[in-house]
């Protein structure tokens, strides 16, 4: 089984969305094996986010992540990172298919509800920045 690395962000969290995410994430048979509800601070949200540091989205994303409580997650499943893209729909919801978190919860490109890893070695280095071995029950 693979992992992913997944965040309910604050637009879902603000609308009590969580256990409607929740739903859909296992109803496509992939298991929450790890949970936390957290509010980042900004300099956790900067180092998180550090590959977008120099796109003009920065600074509003950093401000939007930590308005309020957020969920991060760890996900396995078959093909774990690539499923749950799949799962949440294209990062703008305008885009995202029928039956996507997106596409049912996203707001706009910025409050688009969850974030995935978009790669294997990803998934690994943010599952590192957020939790320890031992808070996770596989
Ligand atoms: P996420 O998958 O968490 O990765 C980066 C985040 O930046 C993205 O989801 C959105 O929340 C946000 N984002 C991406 N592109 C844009 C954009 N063009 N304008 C505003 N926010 C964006």
């Amino acid at each position: 089984m693979d992992r992913t690395f997944s965040i309910i962000k604050p637009d879902a969290t603000k609308r009590n969305l969580t256990g409607a995410i929740n739903k859909i994430i296992e109803d496509n048979d992939i298991k929450i094996i790890a949970q936390k509800r957290i509010k980042l601070s900004k300099e956790k949200a900067e180092g998180f986010y550090d590959v977008h540091k120099d796109k003009p989205f920065f600074s509003d994303l950093i401000e939007y992540m930590t308005s309020g409580p957020v969920v991060i997650q760890i996900l396995t499943s078959d093909n774990a990172v690539k499923k749950y893209r799949d799962v949440m729909g294209s990062t703008n919801p305008e885009n995202a298919d029928e039956g996507t978190i997106r596409k049912a919860y996203g707001l706009n490109i910025q409050e688009n509800s969850v974030h995935g890893s978009d790669s294997e070695e990803n998934a690994k280095k943010e599952i590192e920045y957020f939790f320890n071995e031992e808070e996770i029950v596989g």
